[in-house]
């Protein structure tokens, strides 16, 4: 009977409370600082979110602003107001991956820029540095900038990239959605591009309570710009110069995310730890692939994902019906635990994009991972019994 119970145990994607339970005094004082203050937009919590996000991210400017989604957005509307129009043209292109959330994809098109997708790395999931190269090298379109993502919290081999960049006077701008407080090259994500992209919806690393994102630049021009298109493109009221934005950081917000933010360095290494114990729980099965470790730089596992191999390398399925990512997530569900699939459909599969992307090119890599990538639960404050069952339910699958 006690052991139905344990095999019941329900695990959630992400219980958000532990996160909130541990962190209560902080936040609820922050909450009721604004309750006191009554500023709700562009109160001082926004500014000072901004001011202390900068000095730990290192960037010399900051932008609270509404969501993740928005940031890119502003960012590439910035980056072609600084070119001297207001949106980008058709025939101006994006490089991005098709491996993340629609959000990358659609900022660029909504920025007037045409994407133009290129194949992961499949050992990371992220834009192979290697596959960009050879698209450059090619000479096609009329490539203007790259959007790299740091899935799951991974970051990207920003040194080629950067390196790319330059060499084709591409601009760069980081999705940083996944990755608040990740590391490349000593430096941290989001502040090595020309800016980055930050969301603080709920689920990230560093999550309000509710939408919220920030952009993150070390140039003053694109800083300023942002700070006008973030309020309908103008810097007052009445003397509006760009087609804007409603798209400020709310006070209510910052003070969340602000109260949080002197928890980074606990949050990141509790998510480090929960990886730790899934890696070495989950280690010697020729079944799965486990998050590899990024070429250089801190990962947050903003998400850990597995990679469940429809065919083992001695040629035998390791599923039955639908491959057998499918069927493990099924075999957890059953259980009670919730895993997710980051992301199912790539992005050049989905009508937004049909005929406003460039290509087509291969994307093989892209189009195998998303038949086999499944997320794990994972949040900083996982008890290690959690993580453990959740280890031993999928050695279980495989075993049966
Ligand atoms: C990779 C990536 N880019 C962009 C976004 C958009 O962020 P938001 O939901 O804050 O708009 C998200 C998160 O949802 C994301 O995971």
């Amino acid at each position: 009977m006690k052991a139905q119970t344990a095999q019941r145990r329900m695990i959630p994607m992400l219980d958000l409370r532990l996160e909130y339970e541990r962190m209560k005094e902080d936040v609820d004082r922050a909450i009721t600082r604004c309750l006191d203050h009554q500023r709700w937009i562009f109160g001082p919590e926004v500014r000072e979110l901004e001011e202390k996000a900068g000095a730990y991210l290192g960037a010399a400017h900051c932008v609270g602003t509404s969501s993740g989604t928005e940031a890119l957005v502003l960012a590439l509307r910035a980056l072609a107001i600084k070119s001297g129009r207001e949106y980008f043209d058709r025939e101006d292109m994006i490089i991005t991956t098709p491996f993340t959330f629609t959000a990358t994809g659609d900022a660029i098109l909504r920025s007037g820029a045409t994407p133009v997708f290129i194949d992961i790395d499949p050992a990371t999931y992220n834009l192979d540095a290697a596959v960009l190269k050879r698209y450059l090298e090619s000479g096609a379109g009329r490539p203007v900038g790259i959007v790299p993502v740091h899935l799951y919290g991974c970051p990207c081999d920003m040194k080629e990239i950067m390196e790319l960049a330059r060499r084709f006077k591409l601009f760069v701008v980081e999705d940083v959605a996944q990755a608040f407080g990740g590391v490349f090259g000593g430096r941290r994500l989001g502040s090595i591009g020309d800016a980055g992209a930050f969301s603080f919806f709920p689920s990230k690393n560093l999550g309000g309570f509710g939408d919220g994102g920030m952009l993150a630049t070390g140039d003053a021009g694109l800083d300023s710009i942002v700070r006008m298109l973030i309020k309908h493109g103008g810097r007052d009221k009445y003397n509006v110069e760009h087609v804007g934005y409603n798209a400020r950081l709310d006070t209510l917000q910052a003070a969340v995310v602000l109260s949080k933010l002197g928890h980074i360095e606990e949050l990141n290494a509790g998510r480090r730890a929960v990886a730790g114990i899934y890696s070495e729980a989950l280690s010697g099965m020729q079944e799965i692939v486990l998050p590899a470790a990024p070429s250089e730089g801190l990962h947050v596992y903003n998400q850990y994902t597995i990679r469940v191999r429809g065919v083992l390398p001695d040629g035998r399925r390791t599923g039955l019906r639908n491959g057998a990512r499918d069927d493990l997530q099924d075999h957890l569900r059953q259980r009670g635990v919730d895993t997710m699939v980051y992301y199912p459909v790539p992005l050049h599969k989905m009508k937004v994009f049909h005929g406003r992307c460039a290509g087509p090119y291969s994307l093989g890599e892209s189009e195998q991972a998303v038949k086999e990538v499944l997320s794990l639960p994972i949040e900083p404050f996982m008890p290690e019994e959690d993580v453990r069952h959740v280890a031993g339910l999928v050695r279980e699958f495989f075993a049966s």
